[in-house]
C-alpha cells in the first residue's frame, strides 16, 4: 500500500472487476489510446489477471488509485514490456487512468510520484504518451521524466511522445 495526501494505492484484487470495467469502458477514457474501451466484465477481469502476472513476474503492475475513502478512482503503475517499442525493449512503462470526474485536480501526478519514488531503485522506467494527449504529457514532466523523442505508433500511426526516467 502507498499512501499519498489524498490517495490510496494498492494491487488490483479481483473483486475490483466492476469498478474496472466502469472506468474502461467509458470512450472519453480511451480518447487517445487505441479508442478501444472495454466492451465485458470478463476483459476487465482479464485484465486484473494480467496485473497480478505483472506483480508476480515482474514485481511492478498497474495499480488502483482509492480516494481515502476507499473508492476506485482510477489506476497508475508501471507495465513491464519485452516488446520493442521505439526501439527499446525490457522496459517498464509509466501509466495511468482516471475517472472523468476526476481530471484536472493534480491526482495523476500525485499518483505518478508516488509511484516512482517507491521504485526509485528501478532503472529504465519510461513513459510513452500520444502527441495530442496534452494531460499525459503534462503528467509526465511533472512527475519528472525527460522527453527524449517521437516516434510512430504502428497500431494507430500516430506519433507519440516517449519520456524516460533514468
Ligand atoms: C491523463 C490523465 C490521467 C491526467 O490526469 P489528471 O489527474 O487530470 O492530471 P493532472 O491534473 O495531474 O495534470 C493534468 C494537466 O493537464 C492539463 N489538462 C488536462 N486536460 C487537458 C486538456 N484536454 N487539454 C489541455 N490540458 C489539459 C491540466 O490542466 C493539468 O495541467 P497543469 O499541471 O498545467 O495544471 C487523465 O486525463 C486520464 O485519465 N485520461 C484518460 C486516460 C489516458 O489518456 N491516460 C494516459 C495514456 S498515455
Amino acid at each position: 500500500m502507498i499512501e499519498t495526501k489524498r490517495l490510496l494505492i494498492r494491487k488490483f484484487e479481483s473483486k475490483d472487476f466492476k469498478q474496472l470495467y466502469n472506468l474502461d469502458s467509458n470512450p472519453l477514457v480511451h480518447k487517445y489510446l487505441y479508442n478501444s474501451p472495454m466492451k465485458s466484465y470478463a476483459e476487465a477481469k482479464e485484465y486484473i489477471q494480467a496485473q497480478l502476472n505483472q506483480y508476480e513476474n515482474y514485481g511492478v503492475g498497474r495499480l488502483a488509485v482509492l480516494d481515502k475513502k476507499n473508492n476506485f478512482i482510477g489506476w497508475a503503475g508501471l507495465k513491464f514490456s519485452d516488446s520493442m517499442i521505439n526501439n527499446k525493449t525490457n522496459f517498464y512503462d509509466l501509466g495511468y487512468r482516471l475517472k472523468p470526474n476526476q481530471w484536472g485536480k493534480g491526482i495523476a501526478t500525485e499518483a505518478s510520484k508516488a509511484i516512482l519514488d517507491y521504485y526509485k531503485n528501478l532503472k529504465n522506467i519510461c513513459g510513452i504518451a500520444s502527441v495530442e494527449n496534452i494531460a499525459s504529457n503534462k503528467v509526465l514532466i511533472k512527475s519528472g521524466l525527460i522527453y527524449v523523442n517521437k516516434f510512430i505508433d504502428p497500431i494507430n500511426g500516430k506519433f507519440n511522445n516517449w519520456y524516460e526516467f533514468n
